[in-house]
């Protein structure tokens, strides 16, 4: 589906250092493609070369965002496929196969997709819990066991610069924190996930990372998490400002270009130092009274 806005100014979201085309004939897979943070990553990918599939959950959405990420470069191939839900093993391997029939093969894959709430843990349902860790974390586990022959395939074709897989984690489990109990396991589990795969396929010339944001600036996490306690986030964290896409994306392309061939099962944090002093996703609720505001009615 074409739009007629005209294409997202490479400046606001890739450094010009990296030199364009270093991702010709590549082709990243990226799920949760449709949200702020993975598709200004795949934007930058496919400005610098790259082919990509973008999968996720709203089908008007994930079209409508890779006819934009098309605009990044002329001859740019985007595929945007919607109603795919990580938690659907089925309708993922039909993404990935659909990715690969008509984009050739999947050298880069981004495991993006999550979904998250800031819920006291004593309101937390068991069905909310099972939600965020089927989403975050058996939804990065689904994605990588279906590409994983496509990476396979990938890192023997391109030895030292393909079969990479990138996972989007946060920085929320290295302390903890209130309200997002869930969110804290399921992103343990991510970045456990990852370093299993480097050190099990590490062999097989494919390497595994994490990405790990803070606060970025005018995404949808940012509006949802933050919003409240956005200047009081800002003012804490050690760089002096919240991150932006680009600060994201030169992590995505360091990591997935040649740069990254020697870095495997690592955590790269993208968050100015903000987790060290306790910028975190809850940081600015009144602690300890957003976890004890049921305390009365629940008789702890
Ligand atoms: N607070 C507390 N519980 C919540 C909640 C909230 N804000 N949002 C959802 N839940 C609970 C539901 O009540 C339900 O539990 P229950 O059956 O015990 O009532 C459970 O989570 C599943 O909810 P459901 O509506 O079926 O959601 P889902 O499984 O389809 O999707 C999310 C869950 C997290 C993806 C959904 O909240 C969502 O769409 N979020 C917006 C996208 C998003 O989170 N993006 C990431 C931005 S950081």
């Amino acid at each position: 589906m074409a739009g007629t806005a005209s294409a997202v100014a490479p400046e606001s979201y890739i450094s010009k250092i990296w030199p364009q085309g270093i991702f010709e004939n590549r082709v990243v897979f990226c799920t949760g493609g449709s949200g702020d943070i993975c598709s200004s990553q795949v934007r930058a990918l496919v400005y610098l070369g790259a082919n990509a599939c973008i999968v996720g959950r709203n089908e008007g959405k994930a079209e409508r965002v890779a006819a934009s990420i098309a605009k990044a470069r002329p001859d740019a191939k985007v595929l945007g496929i919607g109603n795919i839900d990580v938690r659907k093993v089925e309708s993922l391997e039909a993404a990935v196969s659909k990715c690969v029939s008509t984009l050739g093969g999947i050298d880069f894959v981004i495991a993006g997709a999550a979904g998250n709430f800031l819920v006291p843990l004593i309101n937390l349902s068991t069905n909310a819990f099972k939600s965020v860790i089927d989403i975050d974390l058996m939804g990065s586990w689904n994605t990588a066991k279906a590409v994983m022959p496509y990476l396979l395939n990938s890192a023997a074709k391109y030895p030292g610069a393909g079969g990479r897989i990138l996972f989007i984690s946060a920085t929320l489990h290295y302390t903890g924190g209130p309200l997002n109990t869930h969110g804290v396991v399921a992103k343990a589990g991510v970045d456990a996930l990852s370093a299993q795969l480097a050190i099990e396929l590490g062999p097989r010339g494919i390497t595994s990372n994490v990405i790990a944001p803070g606060v970025v600036d005018g995404t949808e996490g940012e509006r949802r998490l933050f919003q409240d306690a956005r200047g009081e986030m800002m003012g804490k964290v050690p760089t002096g400002r919240l991150g932006t896409v680009k600060d994201v994306n030169n992590a995505t392309v360091y990591l997935l270009s040649e740069t990254g061939d020697f870095v495997n099962g690592s955590v790269q944090v993208v968050d100015g130092a903000a987790w060290r002093i306790g910028a975190q996703v809850g940081a600015g609720a009144e602690y300890p009274a957003s976890v004890l505001v049921e305390r009365k009615a629940t008789k702890l």
